[in-house]
Parts: C-alpha cells; sequence; structure tokens
C-alpha cells in the first residue's frame, strides 16, 4: 500500500466556467440548482451517488465516493460561462428545450442570474452558427488576454476559490494537428499572427491552461489535446480531460462490444444512425462538423476489438456512423444500431439497439463530474492527461506510447483504483485467491 496523496481541502467556493451555454451546460446548470435544493435526484453522477469498495469483499466497505475523497460540495459551485448568444441562462435553457418549463421556474431566479460573457468566435471553424455576443481583438493573442481578464474578474467577483473550465461549445471543424500546435513557442506566435490552424475552442483552452486551471473538453473538437497545451500544463499543473462525452450511442456501443469481445462473437459489421434536432444536430448536419464528430465516434470499435489480435473475428469489420439532423425531436435523439454479429463455425445473428435518449440528460453528470474530479486532481497535485476520467470520454486523451482505454468497465475499474491511490487504499485487482487459501 502506498501513503495517500496530500490533497489540499475542498474549502471556499468552485467556479465551473463552461464554453457555450447550450443543452448540456443549461442542463448541467439548471440540474444542479436544482439537486441542490433538494428537488431532483442527481441520477448518473458517480460523484454524487456513486460508491466505492474498500478492502476485502468480506470487509463490508462501501463509502459513497464524495465521502472517500474530498470533492467540492454542490453549494459551493459557482457556475458561469460564455456564449455567442446574449440570452440568460433561463432563456437559454428554454431554447434548447431539454427540460420542463415548470422545472426551470423552480430555479428561475439562479439560471438568470448567469448571464454570457462575449464569446471568442469565429465562424469558420462552426459554419452553421451566427451571434452578436462576440469579442473583437487585435489578433488572437489579445483575445486570449481577454478570456483571461474574464477568468479573472469572474474569480474576484464570486469569490472563488478555485475554478476549472469546460468546454462546452459547438462542435468546430475537423482539424489535425500542425506545426504551430508543436510547443509553447510556436503556438504563442500562432496566436500573435491568428493562425487559421488555432480554432476558438484553444483559445479558451489556451487561457485557462495557462492560469493553471483544469480544462476539459466535452466535444470532440482539436483543442487541448496537442503537444503546445500538453507542455502548457506541465508547467502551470493542470490537469486535463476529454474528449467528447461518452453519452447515448457510444455509450450503449462501449457497453455491448467488451461483452461481445470477451465471449468471441465475431462482428462483421456496426452501423449506426442518429436522428437529433437540436442546435448540436444543426451544426453536425455541416459536413466539416460532422467529420470531426465521426472520426471520435468510430475510433472506440477498432480499441475495444483489437482487430490486430483477433483477426479471424474483427479484421474486415465495417462501421458505419449517421447522424441526420431531424429538428421536430429537439434534444430527444433516436439512434438505431444494427450489429452482424458471427458466433459458433461461422453462423451469422443479428443484434439490433433502438436507444431513445435524452442527449443532454446523459450529458450533464458528466460534465459536474469532471468538474468536480478534476478539481480533485488539481488539489491532489496531478497534473496533464487525467487519463482516470477516460470513462466519460469517447476519444479519451492518452500518452502518445500507448493506445486509449475505451472499454467502459475497465475505465470504471480505472477511475476507482485512482481514487483508492490517492486515498492510500489497497488496489482492487479482482484476483480474489484470499478467500479460499
Ligand atoms: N449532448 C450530448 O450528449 C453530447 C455528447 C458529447 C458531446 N457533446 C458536445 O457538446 C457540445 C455542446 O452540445 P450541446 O447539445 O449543448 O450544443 P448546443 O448547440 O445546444 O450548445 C452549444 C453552445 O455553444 C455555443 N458556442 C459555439 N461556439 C462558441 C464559442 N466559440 N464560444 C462560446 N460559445 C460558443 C453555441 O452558441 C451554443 O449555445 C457539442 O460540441 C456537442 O457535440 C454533446
Amino acid at each position: 500500500m502506498t501513503p495517500p496523496l496530500q490533497i489540499a481541502p475542498a474549502s471556499g467556493k468552485l467556479g465551473v466556467l463552461l464554453v457555450g451555454l447550450g443543452a448540456v451546460s443549461t442542463t448541467t446548470i439548471a440540474g444542479v440548482c436544482a439537486i441542490r435544493k433538494g428537488l431532483a435526484p442527481p441520477i448518473g453522477s458517480l460523484t454524487q451517488m456513486g460508491t466505492i469498495r474498500l478492502g476485502k469483499r468480506t470487509e463490508g466497505r462501501a463509502p459513497r465516493i464524495k465521502d472517500f475523497v474530498p470533492l467540492a460540495g454542490l453549494d459551493d459551485i459557482v457556475f458561469g460561462g460564455w456564449d455567442i448568444f446574449e440570452e440568460d441562462c433561463y432563456a437559454a435553457a428554454r431554447t434548447a428545450g431539454v427540460l420542463e418549463q415548470g422545472q426551470l421556474d423552480q430555479v428561475r431566479p439562479e439560471l438568470e442570474a448567469i448571464r454570457p460573457m462575449p464569446a471568442v468566435f469565429d465562424q469558420r471553424y462552426v459554419k452553421r452558427l451566427h451571434g452578436p455576443n462576440v469579442k473583437k481583438g487585435r489578433n488572437k493573442r489579445d483575445l486570449a488576454e481577454q478570456v483571461v481578464a474574464d477568468i479573472r474578474a469572474f474569480k474576484e467577483k464570486h469569490g472563488c476559490d478555485r475554478l476549472v473550465m469546460v468546454w462546452c461549445g459547438s462542435t468546430e471543424v475537423f482539424m489535425k494537428e500542425g506545426p504551430v500546435h508543436g510547443s509553447i513557442a510556436s503556438f504563442e506566435k500562432g496566436l500573435e499572427q491568428s493562425d487559421d490552424a488555432i480554432p476558438s475552442s484553444m483559445v479558451y483552452a489556451y487561457a485557462a491552461i495557462r492560469e493553471g486551471i483544469p480544462f476539459a473538453n466535452a466535444a470532440p473538437n482539436l483543442t487541448a489535446d496537442v503537444p503546445a497545451m500538453l507542455q502548457l500544463a506541465a508547467r502551470t499543473k493542470a490537469p486535463l480531460a476529454g474528449n467528447d462525452m461518452k453519452t447515448g450511442q457510444t455509450l450503449i456501443k462501449t457497453i455491448i462490444a467488451p461483452g461481445l469481445k470477451a465471449r468471441l462473437i465475431g462482428v462483421r459489421g456496426w452501423y449506426s444512425t442518429n436522428i437529433l434536432g437540436n442546435r448540436d444536430g444543426e451544426v453536425l448536419d455541416d459536413p466539416e462538423s460532422f467529420k470531426t464528430k465521426e472520426e471520435s465516434k468510430k475510433s472506440a470499435l477498432d480499441y475495444i476489438f483489437q482487430p490486430h489480435l483477433y483477426p479471424e473475428l474483427y479484421k474486415d469489420l465495417c462501421h458505419v456512423v449517421r447522424i441526420n439532423y431531424y429538428p421536430p425531436r429537439g434534444d430527444n435523439k433516436e439512434g438505431w444500431d444494427n450489429i452482424d454479429i458471427v458466433g459458433w463455425l461461422g453462423y451469422p445473428m443479428q443484434l439490433k439497439i433502438n436507444f431513445l435518449c435524452r442527449d443532454s440528460i446523459l450529458a450533464a453528470p458528466i460534465v459536474l463530474d469532471s468538474a468536480l474530479f478534476l478539481d480533485l486532481a488539481k488539489r491532489a497535485g496531478m497534473s496533464g492527461i487525467q487519463e482516470w476520467l477516460s470513462f466519460y470520454f469517447k476519444a479519451p486523451m492518452h500518452a502518445p506510447e500507448v493506445y486509449p482505454e475505451h472499454d467502459l468497465f475497465i475505465q470504471l475499474m480505472k477511475l476507482k483504483n485512482t481514487l483508492r491511490y490517492m486515498q492510500g487504499e489497497e488496489l482492487i485487482t479482482h484476483l480474489g485467491r484470499e478467500y479460499y487459501d
């Protein structure tokens, strides 16, 4: 057993800064306000409802996670954020149309008090959107300094002890890592020159990380996952997590696929299609934003099935992902999966999944948990990529020399073992010899 880490207490207020006050953010904020008032349960949140087994199964020790590690309490969270639209959080939540009017009205004053700060936005990166609440600056460096000033002013105004930033903005167009992202110096030069390879999301991430603030990317765009940001995070001791929250279809995929693989059931094809009618769906209707999402959604199966180790079962898997913008459904997404599987002696079978989900209802607990766990990581002195938070993401950040872990159950084990490690508890290997020796 290793000694527990020195973790600073979660005293004072935690400012949670959300970039983009759309469906996900407003559902998170309204949800936390309702939960604080005892009006609704925090279903889906590991930090609020999860337990953790400690020691042997015979010991019967299974405290709540929030009683085991020192997390910020919900009453100590203050929300803020940026958006290209000027409407306050109550109006934005109504536009998003996720939560019922009656429920929003129960927390209306808290939501109305949150007004978005002007955004760093350039339509070249999110083609379908156009809004008035946008900063002007000489170059991207100037815009980054304005975000830093916003962050500091927010901290001061609300008397926050600590801050966390989560990108919950729209999915930006597909981008690849380039020379400007290679080092802090080249990135800062790129900011100065307003380099096209620096999308708006990177301007926010740079500002947060430079301030030593933990940063999570809830969307699939290339943001903090480049060498310049990792170097900066190492310098400022900022923890990082992302990318793209694992909610509807991909969540189910990473639950089903490890099961098929565990039983060595072959898979010839996996066809996934979705209809979605919210603003996210509208943005993803643009092929360039969809490409970003598609890349993120498709990677999970390759890593779970390991076709290089099991060529007879998974080598030629045909994986297709489609998202269709269909306004009548709003935030209530419907996903269909057809999985062509193969059993004993090569006999084909099919598995069909029809998931009628609510995207932001699945996403909100992830935003909350990532913010609370990143704040914990910061207080525990853990900086850079927090691989133990892979549990929450479709395209988890990982060290360059290892492949990302997508299996939800391995991810959960990793997360809980990290919490045990932080508190100096024995890691659980599930070997269990001691019960039979
Ligand atoms: N809901 C889910 O289940 C889920 C899952 C995984 C990832 N995501 C991702 O999370 C993000 C948010 O999803 P959503 O459903 O809330 O979308 P949304 O369209 O309702 O909200 C996004 C908000 O971001 C704002 N925005 C865009 N660019 C901005 C910028 N540069 N600065 C400030 N604000 C900006 C938009 O104006 C909009 O209000 C999307 O990228 C989506 O792909 C969502």
